[in-house]
């Protein structure tokens, strides 16, 4: 099935991320200080409302997610809330919420038999191991990519060389008043 194929039946993978200037999801420490928002810095952009906000966030089905990203954002503090939640491990790891299942096997399996029939606003939210191979296997729809107004030289790259080329196009651009750029594409395929 190809991706527009997928589309008009409804499902839609959303790949998120934010993204340092020099292309890093993560520092090497793991800190998460960079992504603060240094304050209002750029006048002509945008910024949202905790409501915009709750409403968006409101309309996302579920998350998937790599066993190390789930780690870390236990660590964080949960972000995801009562959203169903897909950890994908080869590991046994305990429970720890109920909204949180695993999986272990075939991505395409997961995405086009047991999400596509649940639900249909998906959002991938790294890390970057599991998006390269979501990538690499054209499970993803669209690529959402948040630019942080910082270089941090060294880290955890987001695309870390696994791909191959492929064009996107881009949908949307938003600037906000805190520096922060996102960038919408959707896939050509
Ligand atoms: N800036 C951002 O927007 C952002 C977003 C998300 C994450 N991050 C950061 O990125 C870092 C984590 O990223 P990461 O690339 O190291 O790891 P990751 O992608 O979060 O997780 C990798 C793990 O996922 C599992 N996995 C991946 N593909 C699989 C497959 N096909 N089948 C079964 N399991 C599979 C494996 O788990 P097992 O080893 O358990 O088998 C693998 O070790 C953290 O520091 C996190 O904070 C940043």
């Amino acid at each position: 099935m190809s991706r527009r194929e997928a589309n008009t039946k409804g499902r839609c993978v959303t790949l998120h991320m934010v993204s340092s200037l020099d292309g890093f999801i993560a520092k090497k420490d793991n800190t998460v200080a960079w992504l603060d928002s240094p304050g209002s810095v750029y006048e002509a952009g945008v910024s949202i409302s905790e409501e915009e906000a709750a409403t968006f966030v409101k309309a996302i089905d579920c998350y998937v997610l790599g066993s190390r990203t789930y780690e870390h954002a236990l660590e964080l503090g949960w972000p995801y809330g009562d959203t169903p939640a897909v950890v994908v491990t080869g590991r046994k790891l305990p429970p720890t919420r109920k909204s949180v299942e695993f999986y272990s096997g075939d991505l395409k399996t997961l995405v086009e038999v047991q999400l596509a029939q649940r639900y249909r606003n998906i959002w991938l939210v790294g890390g970057a191991m599991l998006s390269q191979r979501f990538l690499s296997l054209g499970l993803v729809d669209e690529i959402k990519l948040t630019i942080a107004p910082v270089l941090l030289g060294e880290g955890l790259r987001l695309f870390g060389g696994s791909l191959t080329e492929e064009r996107w196009n881009l949908k949307n651009v938003v600037a906000y008043k805190n520096g922060f750029v996102e960038l919408s594409y959707q896939s050509w395929l």
